[in-house]
């Protein structure tokens, strides 16, 4: 229990998540941090058992019971919690036995969210996949389009020199693929330019991209929307936005085929750290379908240009996509398996410190 002011403060501001429970394993106290992690109320939970708090979790309450046993502090890792409203989190926690005179055995916890540490670690590597696409993009660039504008010159004037109307053919099919090549090359560059950021409502835009990619699939693909309307408007480049959000979902329709489901969730998340920027914050888009997965083959390398799993695909949709949204201070990350691919996009709003 925590008796003086101070030290309530002090406990309510620590950013980790510290939960103090009795010799009963009942809770007695839990801070601001762990009311944030857990999503709980203290007001609801202090007084309740451990296992009456998260009956879904034995290995919880069996650590609290061995240290309280033993008087030993315990860690545990990757701890799977069911919160409310479906939600869940996983995370690492400490178990300290503490004994003195004020307070006769009582079990002092810290936990901290293992999501973040995984999504740190993933999210390292795709900033420098990031970092390896822009550099082979500007490579490649720069090798493709002065050659290509020297190509089709060429061709044209060998064209108006040709009175051969069969060989004349030859030169339009130069031109046009060198015009194909260019465009490509127009669509790998095309990101860079820097985002015309104004306030745009994400549900507009996804409603705006429901329309689009509807009018474009002729199967019975359903798009369920799943919004949270209490999402305020962010700062982006609209047009950006929609190309971003559009390669993914054209991937989303391309991979569910006739009668599939694609679902679209808006959700506010607080306390995200992007890169090395830390948010209050951040809205997390989830498009999910439940086609039959990213194939195994190329999981790693999606986001590198030209990995492709389809047939026709250029593999430049996804690149390009995290390019722009890295360009919002975002991230698209995703998480895989047959039935079940969810792209999260994570889109920042409001800055730690203002
Ligand atoms: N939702 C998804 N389900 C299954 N596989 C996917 C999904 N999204 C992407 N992929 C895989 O990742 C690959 C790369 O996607 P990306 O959008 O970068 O390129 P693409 O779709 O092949 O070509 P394009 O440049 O026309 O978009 C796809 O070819 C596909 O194999
Ligand atoms: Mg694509």
């Amino acid at each position: 229990m925590i008796k003086s002011e101070e030290a309530r403060r002090l406990f309510d501001h620590l950013t980790t998540a510290v939960l103090m429970f009795d010799r009963e394993l009942r809770l007695v106290a839990i801070n601001t941090s762990g009311e944030d992690l857990l999503s709980v109320s203290a007001r609801h939970v202090v007084g309740l058992k451990a296992q009456e708090i998260w009956p879904d979790a034995p290995m919880f309450t069996g650590t609290l019971e061995r240290s309280s046993a033993t008087q030993e502090p315990l860690i545990e890792r990757g701890m799977h919690l069911q919160l409310a409203l479906g939600k869940a989190v996983t995370v690492d926690y400490t178990v300290t036995p503490v004994n003195d005179e004020e307070a006769p055995m009582e079990l002092l916890v810290e936990l901290i969210n293992a999501d973040v540490r995984r999504r740190i670690a993933r999210e390292e590597a795709l900033i420098t996949q990031h970092e390896a696409v822009r550099a082979l993009v500007r490579g490649m660039a720069h090798e493709i389009k002065n050659p290509l504008g020297g190509l089709r010159g060429a061709a044209q004037l060998l064209g108006r020199e040709l009175n051969n109307a069969a060989l004349a053919e030859y030169t339009r099919i130069i031109i046009g693929e060198a015009d194909r090549l260019q465009r490509l090359v127009d669509r790998m560059l095309a990101p860079h330019s820097l985002p015309k950021k104004r306030s745009v409502n994400i549900h507009e835009v996804l409603e705006y991209l429901c329309s689009l990619v509807e009018a474009e699939i002729t199967a019975e693909v359903r798009i369920v929307r799943d919004y949270d309307p209490s999402l305020p408007e962010l700062q982006a480049d609209r047009e950006q936005l929609i190309q971003a959000l559009l390669n993914i979902m054209r991937n989303a329709v391309e991979a569910v085929g006739a009668s599939g489901e694609i679902t679209l969730r808006t959700r506010p998340e607080r306390q995200i750290t992007i890169g090395q920027k830390r948010y209050k914050l951040v809205i997390r888009l989830d498009v999910i379908d439940n086609g039959p997965g990213i194939p195994p083959e190329i999981e790693h390398g999606i986001f590198y240009p030209m990995v492709t799993g389809r047939a026709n695909g250029t593999g430049l949709g996804l690149p390009i996509a995290q390019m722009l949204i890295q360009l919002h201070g975002g991230l698209i990350e995703f998480d895989s398996q047959p039935g079940e691919t969810v792209f999260t996009v994570w889109l920042p709003l409001e800055r730690e410190n203002g």
